[in-house]
C-alpha cells in the first residue's frame, strides 16, 4: 500500500545510510546493527529508509526483510525501500526484501550518461531505454511505489535525461531520483537541471503526483549545496545519510539539509518530518556502529559545532546565545548532558534511564550493562547520557566475537619498554595469554593481540581517540580501521582507560575481518553469544 504525500511544502527525507552509507570503506554493518539503526531512523522521523541492496547477498536480503517486518510494519512506519539494478533478478529479490513492509518501495537504477553507457554497460541509448522500460514495468507490477534513478544524471545529456524520465513515469515510476553520482555538478547548474526536468518531462510536471528527488555525492564538498539547490528547483525528496557517510567523499548529510530547512524557514518556506532532537543520538549511533568518526568541525554534529572558543564569541554567547548561534544545541538533541546517575543508582533507575534513551534492556543484558555501569560509576562521579550511550555501544555493538578480551595489563616506564600482557578467550573457550613490547602501550597491546590471533596481516589505517565527556575521569572512546586484502574493517571500544578501549576497538575490527574472511569455523558449536537487546 502506498502513501501519497499531498503537502507541497514538505520535503521527504529518504535515508540511505544503510545502503549508500554502508558502501563507505570499512562501514560494513551486521544485520543486528542495521536493525538498530533502522529503529533509530524511524524515531528520527525519516520518511523512507533505504534498507539495503537485497540482491547483493543472502545476508543483505535477510537484513532488509527484518527491517521491513520489524521497523516498517505499522501504518505510520516509514516506507522501506530496497535497491535493485535494472535487471529482473535484482528486482525480484528486492521485492522479496521489502514486500512485508506496510509501505514497501522498489528503487531501480541504470547508468544513463554516455560515459556509463559506453564503458560500464556497453548499451546504446535505445537499448538503455528498453532496459528501463522492462525493469520499471516489472517493478511496478510488483509494487505500487517505484523509484527510478538515472545513475550519473549529473553527466547525462539533458535531452536524453528527459526521455529517460518520461519513459520511467510512463512505465509506472512514482518517484524520479536524479543522482549526481560522482559529485560533479555545481549548485546553480543543478538547480537549472532539476527545474528543466520538472518543467519538460511529459507526465511528471507539477501536479502530476510524481515526486522529484535529488541524490548528491560530496566529491567537491558541494553535496548539501547541490541538494538544497535541487529543493529550490522543486525536488520534494532528498536522499541523504547520517553524518554524510557514503561512497568516496560521502553522500549529502541528513543533518545539514534538515537543519538548513529548519533554521531558514523564511528563505526556503519548507519543512520536513524530522524530529530534530534525535539527530545527535542518531549521529553517535551511526558513528559508533560504523567505526567512522565524525570530524570535530563537521556541521551540526561535530564535537565543535556548538563550542565557542574565541573570547569575543564566548562573551557574546553568554550575553545572548543568538549573537553567535543560529540554532540552539538542544534543537539537535545536544542537551547539556544531564547528570542522571551515580554510584548509588540502582538497576531500576538505570533501566528507566536507558529506556528514556531508547534502549529496552532486560534480563542478562540488563545485568551485563548494570555491572559495567557500576564500574564506571565507581571511577567517575556522574554518569551522563553520553556515557550511557558509549557504554551501550561498547557492550552490545559487537560483531560475532571469535576472540574476546578477558584481561589486560600494561606496564610503561622511563626505560622505553612499554609492555602489554593480553589475555583473550578464543572460540573454543580457551584462554590465551601473550606479552609484547611496543613503541607505546597501544602498540604493545596490538602486537600482543596480533600474536594471539594469528590473523591475516592487516594494517592499522586509522586510530582515533576522544573523550565522551569532559574531565580527567571521562570515558574514552576509540575507533580504529584496519585494512587487509583490500578491505577495511572498523571497530569501536569505550572504557575509562583508553588503552583498554583501544584494545577492545582493535579486537572488534579483527573479529569483523575474521568473519569476513571465513573464520567462522573457529566459533564454538551451538549457539552464538548473542544479546537479546531490543530498542524501540
Ligand atoms: O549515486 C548513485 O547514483 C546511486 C544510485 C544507485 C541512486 O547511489
Ligand atoms: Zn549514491
Amino acid at each position: 500500500m502506498t502513501r501519497r504525500v499531498y503537502d507541497p511544502n514538505r520535503v521527504l527525507i529518504f535515508d540511505t545510510t544503510l545502503r549508500d552509507g554502508e558502501q563507505s570503506p570499512g562501514a560494513t554493518l551486521t544485520s543486528a546493527e542495521k536493525l538498530e539503526i533502522a529503529r533509530q531512523l524511524a524515531r528520527l522521523g525519516v520518511d523512507i529508509i533505504e534498507a539495503g541492496f537485497p540482491a547483493a547477498s543472502p545476508d543483505d536480503l535477510a537484513a532488509v526483510q527484518r527491517i521491513a517486518r520489524e521497523v516498517g510494519g505499522e501504518e505510520n512506519s516509514p516506507t522501506i525501500c530496497g535497491l535493485a539494478r535494472a535487471v529482473e533478478g535484482d528486482i525480484l529479490k528486492c521485492w522479496e526484501g521489502v514486500k512485508d513492509a506496510k509501505h514497501p518501495r522498489i528503487h531501480t537504477f541504470l547508468g544513463t550518461s554516455d560515459i556509463h553507457l559506453k564503458y560500464q554497460t556497453g548499451l546504446s541509448r535505445e537499448q538503455a531505454l528498453e532496459v528501463i522500460r522492462k525493469s520499471v514495468t516489472l517493478a511496478r507490477s510488483l509494487c505500487d511505489d517505484v523509484e527510478f534513478s538515472p545513475m550519473d544524471a549529473g553527466r547525462t545529456d539533458i535531452e536524453f535525461l528527459i526521455q529517460v524520465c518520461a519513459l520511467a513515469v510512463e512505465c509506472g515510476a512514482t518517484t524520479l531520483n536524479i543522482p549526481d553520482t560522482v559529485g560533479y555538478v555545481a549548485p546553480e547548474e543543478w538547480r537549472e537541471t532539476i527545474a528543466t526536468l520538472i518543467a519538460e518531462t511529459p507526465g511528471a510536471g507539477v501536479g502530476s503526483g510524481v515526486i522529484w528527488s535529488v541524490h548528491c555525492h560530496n566529491d567537491l564538498g558541494l553535496a548539501t549545496a547541490n541538494t538544497l539547490a535541487g529543493v529550490l528547483a522543486g525536488a520534494r525528496q532528498v536522499e541523504v545519510t547520517i553524518n554524510g557517510i557514503g561512497e568516496r567523499a560521502g553522500n549529502t548529510s541528513l543533518e545539514e539539509v534538515v537543519m538548513a530547512l529548519h533554521t531558514r524557514p523564511q528563505f526556503y518556506g519548507l519543512h520536513t518530518g524530522i524530529n530534530t532532537p534525535e539527530i545527535m543520538k542518531t549521529s553517535r549511533m551511526v558513528s559508533n556502529y560504523t567505526g567512522m568518526m565524525v570530524q570535530p568541525n563537521k556541521a551540526i554534529v561535530g564535537a565543535n559545532a556548538f563550542a565557542h572558543e574565541a573570547g569575543i564569541h564566548q562573551d557574546g554567547v553568554l550575553k545572548h546565545h543568538s549573537t553567535y548561534e543560529i540554532m540552539t544545541p538542544e534543537t539537535v538533541g545536544l542537551s547539556q548532558s544531564r547528570l542522571v546517575l551515580g554510584k548509588h543508582s540502582g538497576r531500576h533507575a538505570l533501566k528507566v534511564r536507558l529506556s528514556e534513551l531508547g534502549y529496552e534492556v532486560d534480563g542478562d543484558a540488563l545485568n551485563q550493562v548494570f555491572a559495567r555501569f557500576k564500574d564506571l560509576a565507581d571511577a567517575k562521579k556522574n554518569v551522563t547520557d553520553a556515557d550511557l550511550e558509549a557504554l551501550m555501544a561498547d557492550e552490545f555493538n559487537k560483531p560475532q566475537e571469535i576472540f574476546s578480551l578477558v584481561d589486560m595489563q600494561v606496564v610503561c616506564g622511563t626505560m622505553g619498554m612499554p609492555t602489554a600482557t593480553i589475555k583473550l578467550r578464543n572460540a573454543k573457550n580457551e584462554e590465551l595469554v601473550h606479552a609484547a613490547i611496543g613503541v607505546g602501550p597501544v602498540d604493545a597491546s596490538y602486537k600482543a593481540i596480533d600474536e594471539l590471533v594469528k590473523a591475516p596481516a592487516s594494517v592499522l589505517v586509522e586510530y582515533a581517540v576522544h573523550s565522551v565527556t569532559e574531565g580527567i575521569d571521562a570515558l574514552g572512546e576509540v575507533t580504529v580501521r584496519i585494512e587487509a586484502n583490500g578491505k577495511t574493517f572498523g571497530g569501536y571500544g569505550a572504557d575509562g582507560d583508553i588503552v583498554v578501549a583501544s584494545a577492545k576497538a582493535y579486537l572488534v575490527a579483527i573479529n569483523r575481518m575474521l568473519v569476513a574472511f571465513g573464520y567462522e569455523d573457529m566459533k564454538p558449536e551451538g549457539e552464538a553469544a548473542t544479546v537479546n537487546l531490543a530498542r524501540n
